[in-house]
């Protein structure tokens, strides 16, 4: 594995080339790439769906109101949201918030495998159906696989609601994800003091990546 210097390097590099990406028709309509944020050696990764309006405007992941939602349950598990590493799905905003469609996907996947494999977070948490179904490779909504923690590809992954919906839902959805966010921290303090099982061997990490690949 690089050194963090190594990795953080190539991070930026990697954000620096999606910034000229012309690799869907996002590009066309887009103010800018949102290509991530936050701690490039993060033991817990955030995964979203796409760039909203904000968000297409500064530039940065999560920044509207459901980004502040974010920020709150991170606060609340004593994660700041400087020290977990944010990204989407798509790194382009959809028109409209439409939905990602599936060559967008395709075309964009790349970089997020790379995200992950250069965070190389310990724990991942998806955020909402899409992102979601996407990593765990499932037709089953979120609402059935949340609570839950999954093992994905040597590292743990737990689903939750996205902060959208939470937002649009009320109270109850954003109870079950302050009691996601919880099970997230507790299995992020198991993964750091048992780290022989946290980390994932090199084996592992390129299956993990064929899932994004
Ligand atoms: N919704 C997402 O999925 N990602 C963002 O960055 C903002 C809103």
């Amino acid at each position: 594995m690089p050194t963090l210097e190594a990795r953080r390097e190539a991070l930026q590099l990697l954000g620096k080339q999606a910034t000229g990406c012309v690799a869907c028709r996002l590009c066309e309509s887009r103010t800018q790439v949102v290509f991530g944020d936050g701690d490039s050696a993060a033991d817990m990764m955030l995964i979203g769906e796409a760039p909203g309006f904000h968000e297409d405007q500064q530039g940065l992941p999560f920044v509207g109101a459901a980004g502040q939602l974010l920020s709150r349950l991170l606060s609340e598990i004593g994660l700041p949201r400087d020290q977990v590493y944010i990204a989407n799905v798509l790194k382009c905003r959809p028109p409209g918030n439409r939905d990602p469609r599936e060559d967008e996907v395709q075309a964009c996947k790349g970089y997020l495998a790379q995200q992950v494999k250069l965070v190389d977070p310990l724990v991942v948490v998806t955020l909402g159906n899409f992102s979601t179904k996407l990593l765990l490779k499932t037709e089953s909504g979120i609402t059935r696989v949340r609570g839950r923690v999954y093992p994905w590809w040597g590292r743990q992954l737990v689903p939750t609601f996205h902060p959208a919906a939470a937002l649009r839902s009320g109270a109850s959805v954003v109870g079950a994800m302050q009691a996601d966010f919880g099970l997230a921290k507790a299995v992020l303090d198991r993964a750091r003091a048992e780290p022989e099982q946290g980390v994932p061997n090199a084996e592992q990490l390129d299956l993990g990546l064929a899932v994004l690949e």
